[in-house]
């Protein structure tokens, strides 16, 4: 008789008891005595383990030394209520087979409690440890979140170029992408890198953004929404920065910057509720673990309305604060992160949308407001992580849109095909970006953005 593999998360719930099951996973822990040997196992289906009970006199000694932490078993065994503390269920072991020995010696997550330093230059091993099992399924719900709020809210999901033409949203400094050869390129006639002999016969560079494409979807489908991975070069070493992260750009046509903020926060709090319903047992231990407020503070964004004000105010309640900031406050200036942490963490102590900013201070896309100075921009602040969103109103105007580009230098002979979008059917519409790493550091309460990305990549590290 054969019987199908379980998960774990499936036995630990399960309330059919006294049936023989199989199971798979790695081994986090045994302990025991000569008599009777308990194995932790884990599978990945949930951040708990699976206690299984061996009976030392039934499993050759070799077997069991070869069941270490880290090593991959297959157990088969009567699943049955536990007579420990500390799990409902367990499984008397008949059967264990080693799939995948692990050497104690040599194994790096022999012990617990590794640095999430450490951890990082293990990056292919750390999905084993009960923080990335549960940071990962956490990043995986949020995903799939992503997906079911616009699909039911009748948006399209667009998928816009990783490789780009253009390099002139502005958004960050670029990687190139080239089959040119490094030694000895081809040459122009004045001595630069000749392009037109390059793949695409021309410059092509990693997509910063697909928010210039996504307005070419939205003008057609209504509302739309990409969500990619985006690449920037700038050399931020900090903790919210990442040279590769994934962004969720909405565009929706007929959308005006009102609407633009109503969308953001409903979306912001849907995510974040959704987390807090499909994911307890992971967001307990990350509470316990690492943040013990995180679940209040989960809660209250879900539960509140976030403050919503205009550049100029926050100017002026920032001009009148207590506390000594590093860069000075000026109307103009663009706010640095410790603004952003003051007006959410100390003065509004919610999340803050931020509008009509200086126009000096935002892309050349952002329609401007009557006044001459400011733009319909919005900036999402979120507690423990500043801006989570950017993003606005577009100028649907050809003519205004021409004018800027002008004064911020953006070629528009580029971009030709983004202007004809205000020279055929223009129409108004809005849009943003969620940061998606951003949006997984602030819902797992982890530290650093380097810890809830499988494979970060930042300044001299792509190793893995
Ligand atoms: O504010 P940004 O630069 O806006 C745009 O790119 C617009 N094209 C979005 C739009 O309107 N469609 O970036 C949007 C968000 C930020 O608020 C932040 O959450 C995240 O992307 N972000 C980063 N996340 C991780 N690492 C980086 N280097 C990031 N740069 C931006
Ligand atoms: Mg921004």
């Amino acid at each position: 008789m054969s019987v199908r593999r379980s998960s774990v998360e499936a036995l630990l719930s399960s309330q059919e008891l006294d049936r023989e099951v199989l199971v798979k996973g790695w081994v986090r822990t045994r302990r025991g005595n000569k008599y009777v040997q308990f194995i932790a196992v884990n599978d990945g289906s949930t951040i708990h383990n699976l206690q299984v009970v061996a009976a030392a006199e039934s499993f050759p000694e070799e077997t069991l030394k070869d069941v270490a932490t880290g090593a991959c078993v297959a157990v088969r065994g009567q699943l049955v209520a536990s007579q420990g503390k500390g799990q409902a269920v367990e499984v008397q072991a008949t059967e264990i087979e080693v799939l995948g020995k692990a050497d104690p010696e040599t194994y790096p997550l022999q012990k617990k409690g590794h640095s999430l330093e450490f951890l990082r230059e293990i990056a292919h091993l750390r999905p084993r440890t009960n923080t990335f099992g549960a940071v990962l399924r956490l990043r995986h719900a949020l995903a799939f979140a992503v997906h079911q709020y616009f699909n039911d809210r009748g948006f399209y999901y667009v998928h816009t170029p990783i490789i780009t033409g253009s390099d002139a949203e502005g958004a960050g400094q670029m990687f190139r992408v080239t089959t040119l050869p490094d030694q000895n390129p081809p040459l122009t006639d004045d001595g630069k890198v000749d392009y037109k002999e390059d793949f695409f016969g021309k410059s092509t560079n990693l997509t910063v953004s697909g928010q210039l494409e996504g307005e070419v979807a939205a003008m057609a489908l209504g509302k739309v929404y990409t969500f990619g991975p985006t690449f920037r070069a700038e050399n931020s070493n900090t903790a919210r920065h990442l040279a590769e992260f994934w962004m969720i750009e909405p565009e929706m046509a007929f959308f005006d910057l009102q609407d633009n903020m109503d969308l953001a926060e409903d979306f912001l709090k849907y995510l974040v509720r959704y987390a807090l319903e499909k994911c307890p047992a992971d967001l307990q231990f990350l509470n316990e673990q690492y943040d013990k407020e995180l679940l209040a503070r989960l809660q209250f964004v879900v539960d509140n309305e976030f403050q919503r004000l205009t550049y100029t105010e926050a100017v002026d309640i920032l001009k009148k604060a207590k506390q000594k900031f590093e860069f000075p406050v000026d109307w103009g200036t663009d706010l640095q992160s410790e603004h952003e942490r003051y007006l959410v963490e100390k003065h509004f102590r919610k999340p803050v949308i931020l509008t009509d900013y200086p126009k000096e201070v935002k892309s050349f896309y952002m329609k401007l407001n009557e006044d001459g100075r400011t733009v319909r921009a919005m900036d999402v602040l979120f507690p423990g992580i500043g801006e989570i969103i950017g993003g606005s109103q577009r100028e649907e105007n050809l003519e205004k849109l021409e004018q800027r580009m002008q004064e911020l230098h953006v070629p528009a002979d580029e971009l030709w095909w983004y202007l004809d979008l205000r020279r055929f059917g223009s129409a108004p519409h809005s849009g943003f970006g969620l940061g998606f790493e951003r949006l997984v550091l602030f819902v797992t309460g982890m530290a650093n953005i380097r810890d809830v990305i499988p494979f970060p990549r930042f300044p001299k590290n792509a190793e893995f």
